[in-house]
């Protein structure tokens, strides 16, 4: 089995250097939001500034690994089986309403596989981590999805299209049949710590549409490390090409997949 360990070892410090400059700017957000200069601009310089300083430590490290990041051009690296996916700030909406709830995410994909992940939420300092093989931790504790059977008692997360998405009729769909079914549905805003928070437990399932692969690479890691089933909305495998996904304990993975269109 390859040992991903150094590499998760280079992923959480350039998620710590980015996480610095994310929570000095998150600061300055609040003091934003009630002055008339507006804080969006502010924000996408902070998302862009966290991205390429990721960039920057990470291919300081893997000069070689190929590179997709959700703010900057792609690269494709000399060697072309091992790659970087980062989404620098996952929750910009929550991030921009000064809402504490949004990470980096940084995953590490080989021969199309996704290896090591890391999820990290600097202002509950949490850090969500998982190798290949390796289970998936938070600040070094072993992580386990939920083994909650009865929908009635499950909690779900989703993402509900905003703006432009074409999929709105399709969550509320879900929503109507999922609903009276379960113990509730929350929509947190950052897919990163949605799958994370199937990893540990805290919710029995999640699905979204219309995501992309910064979003979900390091948080699919980490559902599948703590024992969590995946699909895409389908019920197939190819989550990150489809941009949908279906995550949750095996023990309800089928009725919830079922319940949903
Ligand atoms: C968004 C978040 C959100 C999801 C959106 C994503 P961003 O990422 O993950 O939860 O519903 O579809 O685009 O834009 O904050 O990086
Ligand atoms: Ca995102
Ligand atoms: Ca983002």
């Amino acid at each position: 089995m390859a040992d991903y360990k150094a590499n998760l070892t280079v992923m959480t410090t350039a998620a710590r250097i980015a996480a610095k400059g994310l929570r000095r700017d998150f600061g300055e957000v609040e003091n934003l939001l009630v002055s008339v200069k507006g804080v969006g601009d502010f924000v996408s310089k902070a998302d862009t500034k966290a991205e390429q300083v990721i960039r920057e430590t990470l291919m300081h490290a893997r000069p070689a690994y190929g590179w997709l990041g959700e703010e900057s051009e792609p690269v494709e690296g000399s060697d072309p089986r091992r790659r970087w996916i980062v989404d620098p700030l996952d929750g910009t909406t929550n991030f921009l309403h000064g809402l504490p709830h949004w990470a980096i995410s940084i995953a590490m994909e080989h021969k199309g596989e996704i290896v090591a992940g890391v999820v990290f939420d600097p202002i509950k300092d949490e850090l969500f981590t998982a190798e290949k093989g390796g289970g998936a931790w938070v600040n070094g504790k072993r992580l386990r999805v939920s083994n909650r059977k009865d929908l009635s008692e499950c909690l779900f997360a989703t993402g509900v299209p905003f703006g432009e998405k074409k999929t709105l009729g399709l969550t509320t769909k879900d929503l109507v049949s999922l609903m009276p079914t379960c113990a509730g549905v929350r929509r947190f805003g950052s897919a990163a710590l949605d799958l994370a928070y199937v990893a540990a437990g805290r919710y029995d399932g999640y699905w979204e549409r219309e995501l992309s692969s910064w979003d979900m690479a390091a948080g699919l890691l980490l559902v599948r490390e703590a024992g969590g089933y995946l699909s895409d909305i389908s019920g197939g495998t190819d989550i990150l090409e489809s941009g949908s996904v279906i995550a949750a304990n095996p023990a309800i993975f089928e009725k919830f997949s079922k319940t949903l269109s």
